[in-house]
C-alpha cells in the first residue's frame, strides 16, 4: 500500500471543521481591519527565496524543496508567503496609485525539516502583509489584531514577544559586538554555529544546542544598540501594545529565522506544544520590497503555523461535522425512486439531506440515521405511497407526524425553519 510522504498529513472529515471554523474567524477579523485576500503560486523561481529569504539562512541552505522542471528552469516549492507576496506586489505594480496595501493569504508551505510534533514538510500559514506604512503604530496594531484573533478563537496560554533587530544604520554596531563575544566563546559553539558566526552571526542567538545557549547568555542585546530612530520605533510600539491592552514581554534574544527583519520582530509563544513553541512569527522588512526589484516601501508582516494554532485549539475545543437535517427511511422501489426525487428538491433548498440506497430494513435505515444525527427522518414505504402520505419522525422527541406528500418537500423545509426558530 502506498503511504503517504514523510512529513505531509491528510487532514480529515472531523478535524477539517476545525480548520474551517480558524478560517473563518481569521478572515472577519482580517476583513475588520481592511486586507484583502491575495493567493499567488505554490511554486516560484528559487532565486525568489534565496534572495528574498536570505542565502545563509536554514530555509534557504538546507530546508526548500529544489529541482529543476523539465524545461531545465530552477523551481522552489514555497517555504513562505512573503517573498510571493512581495513579488506580486511589485510585479503588478500595485505601488502605483496607491502604495499603502494590506493582504493576507491561507495556504500550504514546504520546508525539508525533521518531522516532529508541531513540525510538518507541507504545513499551512495564515499569513498576512502590509506595505507603504511606516508607522509603528501599524506595528503594533498588527500585532494587536493577531491578539484579537487568538482570543476570538478562545486561544488561551500565549504570550506576544516583542523585539527590535534595529536597521542597516545601528546593526552593524550591534554585529561587531556580537562577533566579538562569540570569538570568546568559539570553542563551546556547534559545527553550525561556528559556521554562521562568519556568515550570519545573528542566527547564534536562535540556536537550541545546549552548550551553544549557554555560550551566549552574556552576549550583549541588540536593544542596547539601536539608533535613535529605531529606539523611538520600538518605545511607540511597546506604547502602542500597552494602550491595546496586549500581553507582551520584550526578548532580547528574538531574531527570526529569515533575513528580510529591519526593526519589530515579534513571535506569539505558547507552553501547549512542546519544543515548538512559536505558534505565529513575524516584523517589519522595510529593506524587502527594494532589494527585489521594487520602489522603497516600508512593510511589515507575520505568519500563523495553522497546524500549530489547530493543534492547540484541539486540546481545548472541536467543532462538530454538520449533521444532517433529513434522513429520508425509504422501504420498496417506489419510495426509493419518490425520495431520490425529494433528495435533491430539499437539497436545492438548502437542507442537508441523507437517504438510504440499498434495500435495507427499516431498522438498520434508522440507526444509521441515528448515528448521522439526522434531525428528522421521513418513513416511506410502499403502503405510504398507496395512502399518499409519509411518517416524520422527531429525533429529537421521538414524536411522530403523518405528512401528505403532496406538497411534501414545502412542509419539509418550513418544519426546518420552525426548527431553527425554536
Ligand atoms: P516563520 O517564523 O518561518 O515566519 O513561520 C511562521 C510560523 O509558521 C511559525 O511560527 C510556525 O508556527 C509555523 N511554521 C514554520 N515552520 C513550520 C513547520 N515546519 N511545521 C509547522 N509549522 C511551521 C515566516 O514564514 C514569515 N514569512 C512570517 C512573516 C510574514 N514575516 C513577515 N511577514
Amino acid at each position: 500500500m502506498i503511504q503517504l510522504i514523510r512529513g505531509f498529513k491528510d487532514i480529515l472529515p472531523g478535524e477539517v471543521e476545525l480548520w474551517q471554523h480558524i478560517e473563518r474567524t481569521a478572515q472577519a477579523v482580517f476583513a475588520a481591519f481592511g486586507y484583502s485576500e491575495i493567493r499567488v503560486p505554490i511554486m516560484e523561481k528559487t532565486e525568489l527565496f534565496a534572495r528574498g529569504i536570505g542565502e545563509d539562512t536554514d530555509i534557504v541552505e538546507k530546508e526548500m524543496y529544489t529541482f529543476e522542471d523539465r524545461g531545465g528552469e530552477k523551481i522552489t516549492l514555497r517555504p513562505e508567503a512573503t517573498a510571493s507576496i512581495v513579488r506580486a506586489y511589485i510585479q503588478h505594480k500595485m505601488h502605483a496609485d496607491d502604495p499603502i496595501r494590506k493582504f493576507f493569504t491561507i495556504g500550504p508551505m514546504f520546508r525539508r525539516e525533521r518531522p516532529q510534533k508541531g513540525r510538518y514538510r507541507q504545513f499551512y500559514q495564515i499569513d498576512a502583509e502590509v506595505f507603504g506604512i511606516e508607522s509603528p503604530y501599524l506595528d503594533a496594531q498588527m500585532i494587536y489584531m493577531l491578539h484579537l484573533l487568538f482570543e476570538r478563537l478562545g486561544v488561551s496560554h500565549t504570550q506576544a514577544h516583542v523585539n527590535s533587530l534595529g536597521c542597516p544604520v545601528c546593526r552593524p554596531n550591534y554585529r561587531e559586538a556580537l562577533l566579538a563575544l562569540l570569538d570568546r566563546v568559539e570553542e563551546q559553539l556547534c559545527p553550525d554555529c561556528k559556521r554562521r558566526k562568519s556568515r550570519n552571526p545573528l542566527r547564534v542567538l536562535d540556536c537550541k544546542v545546549p552548550t551553544c545557549r549557554q555560550a551566549v547568555t552574556e552576549a550583549p542585546a541588540i536593544v542596547d544598540f539601536l539608533c535613535g530612530q529605531c529606539q523611538s520605533h520600538f518605545d511607540v510600539l511597546t506604547r502602542g501594545l500597552t494602550q491595546l491592552g496586549v500581553p507582551f514581554a520584550l526578548d532580547k534574544r528574538l531574531v527570526r529565522g529569515l533575513d528580510y527583519y529591519t526593526r519589530t520582530a515579534f513571535e506569539i509563544q505558547t507552553t501547549m506544544l512542546g519544543a515548538q513553541s512559536a505558534v505565529a512569527g513575524g516584523g517589519r522588512y522595510d529593506g524587502l520590497v527594494q532589494s527585489l526589484g521594487g520602489p522603497p516601501t516600508p512593510a511589515i508582516g507575520f505568519a500563523i503555523g495553522f497546524d500549530r494554532l489547530v493543534e492547540i485549539l484541539a486540546q481545548e475545543q472541536s467543532v462538530a461535522a454538520a449533521k444532517p437535517a433529513f434522513f429520508i427511511a425509504a422501504l420498496g422501489d417506489a419510495a426509493r425512486q419518490a425520495a431520490f426525487q425529494w433528495c435533491a428538491q430539499l437539497a436545492a433548498a438548502g437542507a442537508y439531506v441523507e437517504m438510504e440506497h440499498g434495500d435495507k430494513s427499516l431498522k438498520a435505515q434508522m440507526k444509521r440515521a441515528d448515528r448521522l444525527g439526522a434531525a428528522y427522518v421521513l418513513i416511506v414505504g410502499d403502503s405510504e405511497m398507496a395512502a399518499g402520505k409519509a411518517m416524520l419522525r422527531d429525533m429529537a422527541t421521538k414524536e411522530q407526524s403523518e405528512l401528505a406528500l403532496e406538497g411534501l418537500v414545502e412542509k419539509m423545509v418550513e418544519s426546518l425553519s420552525g426548527r431553527k426558530a425554536d
